[in-house]
Formats: C-alpha cells, sequence, structure tokens
C-alpha cells in the first residue's frame, strides 16, 4: 500500500504544493514564486509574501493535484512546513493545511524546513543519478540557505545531531548581501554565481583573495567578516574613484565560501567516518560550491538537482514520509529557529 501526502510549504517568498509518494516519488511539485514581486524592494518584504500567498494558496493546492492526476480521497495525509521562516508566510500554509486536513479527515503532519531540505536527497530525482540508492548511513549534511548554515551527523532517521552551525550570517544571506553590495538583483546567490562565471582569470587574479573564518577545532562558519571584508573593498574603490570589478569580486567571493564550506564539510565527514556527505538548501545550487565538496570529500557527495535545492514542498513531503507524526489542528507556526530540526516527536 502506498502512502500519498499532499505537502505545502510556504515559509517565505514561494507557496509550493506537492504530491509525494512513499517518500520518494514526486507525482506533481509546483512552485509559486514571489522573487520577481520582492526583487523591486531588493530583499523579501513580510507582508506582501504573506498576501501573496492568500492569492496563490488555492490555486496552487489545486494545481497540484491536477498535476498528480488525483483527488482529495488518493490522499492519506497533509504536510506543511510548521517553521522555522516569516511569521505570516507560514500561517498560510499552516491554516491551509489544517483546513484541508480537517475536512477531509486526513492526519497533518508537521515539518521542520531544514528537515524538508534535507530529505530532498531521498526523492527519486535525486536518487535516480545513483542507481535509486537512498544515501547511505551514517552521513554528514550540510544545509546551506538564506537563514540556515548548519552540519547534522545522521546515523540513522531517528539519530540525527547538529554538529555545526553559522555563528552569525547564514552562507545564502551572505551571498544576498554581498549581492546587494556589488549592485546585483535580489537573490544575490544566484546573480553572483552568474556574475563569477564571467570573470576572467586575470581578472580575478588581479584581486587578493578575501578572507576564510575556519573556525579551528569546531564545526562551526562564520560570514560576516567576509561580507564586512567586501564592503571595505567596494568603500575603498568608491573613495579612490575606481570601479569595482564586479565579476571578478564575484569569483572572490564565491570562492571564500565555498572554500571554507567544503573543506569544513569534508574534515567533518573524515573526523566521524561517514559514508557520504549530503548537501541541502538554496545555495546548493551553486556548481562552484557542489565542485569544491565533490574534490574534497574522500566519500560519495549527493546534491539534489538544483529546483529541489532551493524551496519547494517535495522535500517537506519526503520528510514527512520518513518522520510521520501527526499533530492535533491546533498547532501553532515557529519562526525562529529555536525548534529542534528533529526533535523526538517531529
Ligand atoms: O533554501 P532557500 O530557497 O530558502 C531558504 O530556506 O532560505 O535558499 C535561498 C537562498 C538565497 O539566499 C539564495 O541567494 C541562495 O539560496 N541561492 C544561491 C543559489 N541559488 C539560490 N546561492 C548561491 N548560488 C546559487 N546558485
Ligand atoms: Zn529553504
Amino acid at each position: 500500500m502506498s502512502f500519498r501526502v499532499l505537502a505545502l510549504e510556504s515559509s517565505c517568498d514561494e507557496f509550493a504544493g506537492a504530491v509525494i509518494e512513499d517518500g520518494i516519488e514526486v507525482l506533481a511539485s509546483v512552485v509559486a514564486s514571489q522573487a520577481e514581486i520582492h526583487a523591486r524592494y531588493g530583499g523579501v518584504v513580510p507582508e506582501v509574501a504573506g498576501r501573496e500567498h492568500l492569492r496563490n494558496l488555492a490555486p496552487v493546492m489545486q494545481a497540484t493535484l491536477e498535476s498528480a492526476g488525483l483527488d482529495w480521497d488518493d490522499l492519506d495525509a497533509i504536510a506543511v512546513t510548521q517553521g522555522p521562516g516569516l511569521g505570516g508566510s507560514l500561517l498560510v500554509g499552516v491554516n491551509a493545511a489544517k483546513a484541508a486536513a480537517w475536512a477531509r479527515g486526513l492526519p497533518l503532519i508537521p515539518v521542520h524546513h531544514i528537515a524538508g531540505h534535507l530529505y530532498a536527497n531521498w526523492l527519486r530525482p535525486a536518487r535516480d543519478e545513483w542507481d535509486d540508492a537512498p544515501p547511505p548511513f551514517p552521513l554528514v549534511a550540510l544545509v546551506v540557505s538564506g537563514g540556515h548554515t548548519e552540519l547534522f551527523w545522521m546515523q540513522d532517521h531517528e539519530r540525527v545531531e547538529r554538529i555545526g552551525q553559522t555563528r552569525d550570517d547564514a552562507a545564502g544571506e551572505a551571498f544576498d548581501k554581498v549581492g546587494r553590495l556589488l549592485g546585483l538583483p535580489f537573490p544575490g546567490g544566484p546573480e553572483i554565481e552568474r556574475a563569477a562565471g564571467r570573470a576572467s582569470p586575470e581578472r580575478i587574479a588581479a584581486l587578493d583573495p578575501l578572507p576564510r573564518a575556519w573556525l579551528p577545532g569546531t564545526h562551526d562558519f562564520s560570514f560576516s567578516g567576509l561580507k564586512t571584508a567586501v564592503l571595505n573593498r567596494v568603500r575603498r574603490a568608491e573613495a579612490a574613484g575606481q570601479e569595482i570589478d564586479v565579476p571578478a569580486m564575484a569569483a572572490r567571493f564565491q570562492e571564500s565560501v565555498t572554500d571554507v564550506l567544503a573543506e569544513k564539510t569534508a574534515l567533518a565527514a573524515e573526523s566521524l567516518g561517514a559514508a557520504c556527505v549530503v548537501v541541502a538548501g538554496g545555495v546548493a545550487a551553486n556548481s562552484a560550491l557542489r565542485e569544491a565538496l565533490r574534490s574534497r570529500c574522500a566519500v560519495p557527495v549527493r546534491v539534489p538537482p538544483p529546483r529541489l535545492c532551493t524551496d519547494n514542498a517535495a522535500m517537506i513531503g519526503a520528510a514527512a514520509c520518513y518522520r510521520q507524526t501527526r499533530a492535533p489542528l491546533d498547532i501553532d507556526v515557529f519562526s525562529t529557529s529555536g525548534a529542534e530540526v528533529f526533535s523526538a516527536d517531529s
């Protein structure tokens, strides 16, 4: 008997729906992105995001079921991102999920957004590249998104421990902030990757490398010093009336971030004896990061295809299948990262 879950994700500026079967098959995945709207403001405006979600939720839920070719009667559960994220955005998805669960008499499965990102690696599109095998345990998982930069040690689905995290900015946040400093559109991550791709080796060599915070002896990260270093270079150039070489600076920045992420992840995998490394979150879409990880890690590195790295509901459906925990219909959202990603009851 298969287990089909309708999943909703609305933690930030995407309202997404998906139908996932048995934690593997993506029967449908629909994402309504608001990136263009927020690009006008240079960042996500929380109230605008929540209101757009209200407009998108019914069409996205309908499009998801249509795309899966299923009816409400074919579903076994409703999953939804409970947090962390923007409070007003989360409320829209959670309330829609509660309404659907109540109306159809289906169990409601709340999912931690970060657990969702990780479980994108268990979906068919990620598994196909690996002859359908799920990521082997024990593994080290690197989650790099707009709000999170964390390393987990996963011995199996039940035993998961956070071993490191950023002490200041998340990697994606650093990409977005540096993108803004360099005058690139929001979100900065993909723009920096594109700009860096236009930089010639000579132009990159003409710029001094940017700093790297190694924080030796820990599995933690820090990116605020790197961001400040870019800011100082931009200010110095402006004061001297010089133009910043945006592609070369983007390349130097990307190189610093990916170098630290890859090296520290490889070290963690080696010291703990991991059988593989999985990567997840929006920044995992970055090909320089994928290459750096693959060249440093002694064990296989698994990264979902880019569309499953950035926010989507398929990953939420996958996590819900592996971590089926029913919740009462009076659950609240949580906007901060305080809640445990893999608490005993989540
Ligand atoms: O996981 P995600 O979609 O949303 C959060 O949960 O935060 O991640 C969004 C972040 C943004 O900071 C965005 O700039 C970054 O992922 N990102 C990238 C790339 N694509 C998205 N960063 C670097 N390179 C990319 N190609
Ligand atoms: Zn995310």
